[in-house]
């Protein structure tokens, strides 16, 4: 089970001012349960975990496996929370290296539609000229720029090297029941679907098809994924004691640490499978918590590479930021220093110990120097990086974002905020529908 250790905010916010928050993160739990809260139309993610059928899951993995029969490289298409869930996911539990070697078990999972970049979309038409490929494409609200542009390009790449008949078997979409561009596509054309539920964001949406199809044709387990999910939904359910719920007690500590001043907070790993848990952990609390002028800016470093380039700031720059630490108690594999007769470089006094050992000193290391350097430490603690561990930490997060937005006083479920670029973006590029705005854009230009 997953564990927070909240100790070494103690030095700069009290035992007794979090304790004080059980009331406010009571209420916020009711009103996460009984939907009486700002954006309760958006509550489909509280009790996802749990309503999970096998049946559901079988045509995860039906759809699944008829994809890993006929693609080398699967692309999936999608931006925000109909990506980063996977990916990070999928990274999370993948050998950094096997996806170089020729011989695969799994395709390779390749993503685009997060980004209009032609290099990109070039480098990656080229990549997939002699490759037996197909896509997800991902899209909620099915009409979403970056995502249809690369869908537009890799539907026409896909049927004009595999043939259509083929094409209709390796492309998927993911989207809306009825509505959208993605929903028309894939009925006309007959694409296998799956719907997207109305009452979950993009951000909560991982473990929708949005994340487990990726995650199943990736070869990973994604009824181990849920159950760990199902664990962590009761452990940090509305009747588990503020002192017992781990995603409580996270809720309140970083909104205490943001009410002393601390307005940044630093998800630090130690191994760098985690890179995309922190960027998907970015969007569910940057999306989720900054609007009305207030919210926590949530950041992501790599330890210890990062040590590196931001260690400094971090030790000795303003202090207004805090750190929550992911540690991952077990790794996979094991791996000695060797001794070395000549010893030129010095590191003999490590000879026979485990890699994850210096990992690990490098680590407690760190938190006591940040620490002494004015930096609060949260340590989040998982046993190892697999399905049900992952599974925990996702819905963990998911809980404590919802909770901490409602003692925040925002609505953690939308994003107004977001629309401002596209108007702009569309009115620059003349859309039909943006006339206006096109005229008053190019005055200002
Ligand atoms: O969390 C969100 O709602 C957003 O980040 C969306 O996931 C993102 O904008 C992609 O939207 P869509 O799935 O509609 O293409």
């Amino acid at each position: 089970m997953i564990s927070l250790n909240i100790e070494k905010t103690f030095g700069f916010i009290s035992k007794a001012s979090v304790a004080a928050y059980e009331a406010q993160v009571k209420a916020a739990q009711e009103a996460l349960e009984n939907g009486t809260g700002k954006g309760n139309d958006f509550l489909g993610w509280l009790h996802l975990p749990s309503s999970i059928s096998q049946e559901h899951l079988a045509d995860l993995k039906a759809t699944a496996q008829v994809m890993r029969d006929n693609c080398e490289v699967v692309i999936v298409a999608g931006i925000g929370g109909s990506y980063l869930g996977a990916r990070a996911v999928i990274e999370a539990l993948s050998n950094s290296f096997t996806w170089l070697q020729e011989k695969k078990t799994a395709p390779v999972m390749i993503y685009a539609g997060h980004n209009i970049s032609e290099d990109y979309l070039y480098e990656l038409t080229e990549f997939l000229k002699d490759k037996k490929f197909g896509v997800i494409n991902i899209s909620k609200s099915g009409t979403t720029t970056e995502t249809a542009l690369a869908f537009r390009l890799l539907k026409k790449q896909c049927e004009d090297q595999r043939g259509k008949e083929m094409a209709k078997k390796v492309i998927v979409a993911i989207t809306d029941e009825k509505k959208g561009a993605a929903r028309i596509t894939a009925d006309k054309e007959g694409y296998k679907s799956f719907i997207i539920p109305d009452n979950v964001g993009g951000r909560f949406s991982v473990l929708t098809p949005v994340g487990l199809l990726p995650i199943a044709i990736a070869g990973f387990d994604i009824e181990k994924l849920v159950a760990g999910a199902v664990d962590m939904e009761k452990a940090c359910g509305v009747n588990v004691p503020f002192a017992e719920n781990p995603a409580a007690q996270y809720a309140a500590t970083r909104n205490e640490l943001y009410k002393s001043g601390k307005k940044i907070e630093i998800l630090v790993n130690f191994c760098p499978k985690l890179h995309y848990v922190s960027e998907w952990w970015k969007q569910l609390y940057g999306e989720s918590e900054g609007k009305e002028n207030k919210g926590i800016f949530p950041a992501a470093v790599d330890f210890s590479t990062d040590l590196h380039s931001m260690g400094q700031w971090i030790q000795e720059g303003e202090r207004t930021i805090y750190e929550t630490v992911i540690s991952v108690e077990k790794v996979d594999h094991k791996l000695e220093v060797p001794s070395d007769e000549a010893n030129l470089d010095g590191l003999n006094f490590l000879a026979g110990k485990r890699v994850d050992e210096v990992n690990k000193m490098a680590e407690l290391g760190t938190q006591l120097a940040h620490v002494d350097g004015g930096v609060p430490n949260m340590r989040i603690t998982i046993e190892k990086l697999d399905e049900f561990n992952i599974g925990q930490l996702l819905y963990f997060f998911e809980i404590g974002c919802g909770i901490s937005g409602y003692l925040l006083g925002v609505n953690p479920f939308n994003q107004p905020g977001v629309e401002a670029y596209k108007k702009n973006m569309f009115a620059l590029l003349n859309k039909p529908g943006y006339e206006e705005e096109s005229k008053a854009i190019q005055a200002r230009l």
